[in-house]
């Protein structure tokens, strides 16, 4: 039994900032943030690190300003992962329930989740998370932990994340290089969904939708579990991009008409108003109809919320949400996007607050840091066993993550 409170870090390499956030866990399970760092990101698209070196740099620059506000040395993190090639489904295991009395142990429990993980994956791709849903007993369904029972046949349902193994791989080399250790890897939207949502929430039924630079990552949780989670290759950077292209002006000049005047609404502005850029060195003062730029940015998130709502459509998960969409990561700012998302999905829309862990109310509030802040909530979670967590060997601490995207553990 611990007596003494643990530092925890939690790291997200997003594609526009990289953000560290050191957490105090208390032996009684309670986190508080203690300190943030953030710095622009370089070498990441898309949410995958594309230089190494330009990455690291970033990655150094804001653990070195979290170690400074938190005044505490830092040399490991739990990372979150994101990338296009990122996929889900869910799986049932069985195991025959040999023990003499009958009864399940936690052999049996984690023998099932081993089978039901140990599907056949595209060669080159490394399960992330064996997140469990339900176990049943001899058919006997919603059993939330089957240990102590007794029967002859146990299944377990499990909602398996994987993803393309050298590309995490990548991902896990760039934050060693800094150097700093890396405990383990999550799912960026699982990971910002533990920030965001109570058990209550996760029981009546709730998508999370993280809308950050380069990428769009969702999942959807019912009935106290995860059902379904992915990740579009589109993001914020995307809705910037369109209005360079459509307005023919310089990708800083858009991406600063798109926070301070941007909108999604189409009734947002009357025909007649206008933006107007000043001169700078090399580009000519310029006027833009605020209803043109709000066109842009609607095509372009609206097809991006579509998208996801798609996908959860064809898994028939919509249905099983009583709370509705929350949204967060830096593009949730984008003015009229709560509205934009309602008629879309025909479900309330919340703007969410961190809300699980306790701190300073400027990172519980800003959506950027959900992320970051749920990877403390994960060091939490995994120690209460809801996934299989990873167990290394005495003396293998530094090779786990390694271990476990080979598919070794
Ligand atoms: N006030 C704002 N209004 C609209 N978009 C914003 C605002 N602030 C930041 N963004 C956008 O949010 C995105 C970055 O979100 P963030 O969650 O920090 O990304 P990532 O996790 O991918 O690094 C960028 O595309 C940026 O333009
Ligand atoms: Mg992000």
């Amino acid at each position: 039994v611990r007596n003494k409170n643990k530092i925890i870090v939690g790291l997200e390499v997003g594609t526009s900032k990289v953000c560290a956030v050191a957490g105090d866990l208390s032996p009684d399970g309670v986190i508080t943030v203690i300190g943030v760092g953030q710095s622009a990101s370089q070498g990441v698209r898309k949410g995958e690190v594309v230089d190494i070196e330009a990455a690291s740099q970033s990655i150094h620059a804001a653990v070195a300003d979290a170690e400074e506000s938190a005044n505490v040395e830092i040399h490991s993190v739990i990372a979150s992962v994101t990338g296009g090639h990122i996929r889900s489904f869910n799986s049932r295991g069985m195991v025959a329930i040999t023990t003499e009395d009958g009864v399940i142990t936690k052999e049996e429990v984690e023998a099932v989740l081993r089978n039901a993980k140990a599907v056949s994956l595209p060669p080159d791709h490394a399960v992330i998370h064996a997140i469990r849903q339900h176990f049943f007993v001899d058919g006997h369904d919603g059993i939330t932990n089957p240990i102590g029972m007794s029967g002859s046949r146990l299944e377990a349902d499990v909602h398996v994340v994987h993803g393309v193994r050298t590309r995490l791989t990548n991902a896990v080399r760039c934050i060693r290089h800094v150097p700093l250790e890396v405990e383990n890897i999550v799912l960026g939207a699982f990971s910002s969904a533990l920030a965001l949502l109570s058990p209550q929430q996760q029981q009546l039924g709730a998508i999370v939708i993280d809308i950050g630079g380069g990428t769009t990552d969702y999942i959807v949780y019912a009935q106290g579990t995860v059902k379904h989670s992915g990740v579009l290759a589109v993001g914020g950077d995307h809705v910037t991009n369109d209005i360079a292209y459509g307005l023919r002006i310089p990708i800083n000049r858009a991406e600063q008409l798109k926070i301070e005047h941007g909108s999604v609404l189409a009734d947002d502005t009357t025909t007649t108003d206008v933006v107007a850029l000043k001169r700078e060195v090399g580009l000519p003062e310029q006027v833009f109809p605020k209803a043109t730029i709000s066109r842009i940015m609607r095509l372009r998130v609206e097809e991006t919320l579509t998208l996801v709502k798609k996908e959860i459509e064809k898994q028939k998960l919509l249905d099983f949400i009583g709370e509705g969409v929350f949204l967060t990561g830096g593009s949730s700012q984008i003015r009229g996007i709560q509205q934009l998302a309602a008629e879309i999905f025909h479900l309330p829309v919340h703007m969410a607050p961190v809300s699980t862990v306790g701190g300073p109310k400027s990172v519980l509030e800003g959506p950027q840091f959900a992320t970051a802040v749920g990877l403390l909530k994960y060091a939490q979670f995994a120690a209460d066993a809801h996934e299989q967590a990873p167990r290394a060997r005495f003396g293998q601490r530094f090779t786990k993550i390694f271990q476990k995207l080979r598919g070794l553990m």
